[in-house]
C-alpha cells in the first residue's frame, strides 16, 4: 500500500523555500506553489501530502500525529516544547531571539523589568537564569511598539535583518539564542513510516551539507 507521508509546512516564504528542498529530496507536489487558497495538496506517485499551516501550529499537528513530519523554527520549539523528535537543522530561516530596547536604554536592576513578547517561556527562562525580576506582557505581534508607548521597558523578539528595530528606534541589547528552521517528526510516525522519513532526512541532510560546503568555499 502506498501510504502518504503527511507534511506540515509553515505558511509563507520559509515554507516555500523548505518545500523546494523537500521536492528535491523526492517528494515533489508542484501544485503546492499555486497562488490559490487551497491548503492541502497531495502527490500519490511520490506518496506525499502537504498542508500549509500557521508556523506556530506546525508542532501541534506533528505532536498529535495529524502530520508525520513538519518544519518549525527553533523559537517555536523552545517556546512550546512539543513532544516530538527534532531531526535536523535545515540551516534556513536563520535569525536570532534578542532582547531589544529603545536606543540609549539603561537597565535599573532595582526595578522589575517589564518585558513584551510573543515568547513568554523563552523570556522567563532567560531572565530566570539571571535571577532578574520581570513582568511579562504577552503580545501577539507588533511587539516593537510596546516600549515606544511605555507599555514595557524591553522586548524579547526575533531579529532577522534588524530593520524593524531600526525603523522603530530600538536596538538589540542581548542575543538570547540563534534560531533556524528544524525538521521535526511525530514519535510514532518515526517508527511506522521510518523508511520514507529516513529517505527524506538523508536527502535533506545531504542538501544542507552541500550548501554549507558551497558557502565555506566562497
Ligand atoms: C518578525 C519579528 C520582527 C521582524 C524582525 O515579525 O517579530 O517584527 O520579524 O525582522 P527584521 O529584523 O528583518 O526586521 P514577523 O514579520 O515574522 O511577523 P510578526 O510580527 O507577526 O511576528
Amino acid at each position: 500500500m502506498n501510504e502518504f507521508l503527511n507534511v506540515a509546512l509553515p505558511k509563507g516564504r520559509l515554507g516555500e523555500r523548505v518545500y523546494k528542498m523537500f521536492a528535491q529530496a523526492g517528494f515533489p507536489c508542484d501544485e503546492l506553489l499555486d497562488p490559490k487558497r487551497k491548503l492541502i495538496f497531495e502527490n500519490p506517485e511520490a506518496g506525499v501530502r502537504y498542508f500549509w499551516v500557521k508556523p506556530s501550529d506546525v508542532p501541534v499537528y506533528v505532536e498529535r500525529g495529524a502530520a508525520d513530519v513538519g518544519v518549525a523554527g527553533k523559537d517555536i520549539l523552545l517556546e512550546y516544547q512539543p513532544d516530538i523528535y527534532e531531526l535536523l537543522d535545515l540551516n534556513v530561516g536563520k535569525c536570532r531571539m534578542c532582547v531589544a530596547a529603545p536606543n540609549g536604554f539603561r537597565d535599573d536592576p532595582d526595578r522589575t523589568l517589564r518585558v513584551a513578547t510573543e515568547f513568554p517561556r523563552i523570556a522567563r527562562t532567560y531572565y530566570g537564569a539571571r535571577s532578574r525580576d520581570i513582568d511579562i506582557i504577552r503580545l501577539h505581534g507588533s511587539i516593537e511598539i510596546a516600549p515606544i508607548l511605555d507599555l514595557t521597558d524591553v522586548i524579547v523578539d526575533i531579529v532577522e535583518t534588524g530593520t524593524t528595530l531600526r525603523e522603530n528606534d530600538l536596538s538589540p541589547i542581548e542575543t538570547i539564542v540563534p534560531i533556524s528552521a528544524r525538521l521535526i517528526s511525530n514519535k510514532v510516525s518515526f517508527q511506522f513510516k521510518h523508511e520514507s522519513i529516513q529517505r527524506l532526512y538523508d536527502d535533506l541532510k545531504a542538501q544542507v551539507e552541500a550548501k554549507a560546503k558551497e558557502e565555506a568555499a566562497k
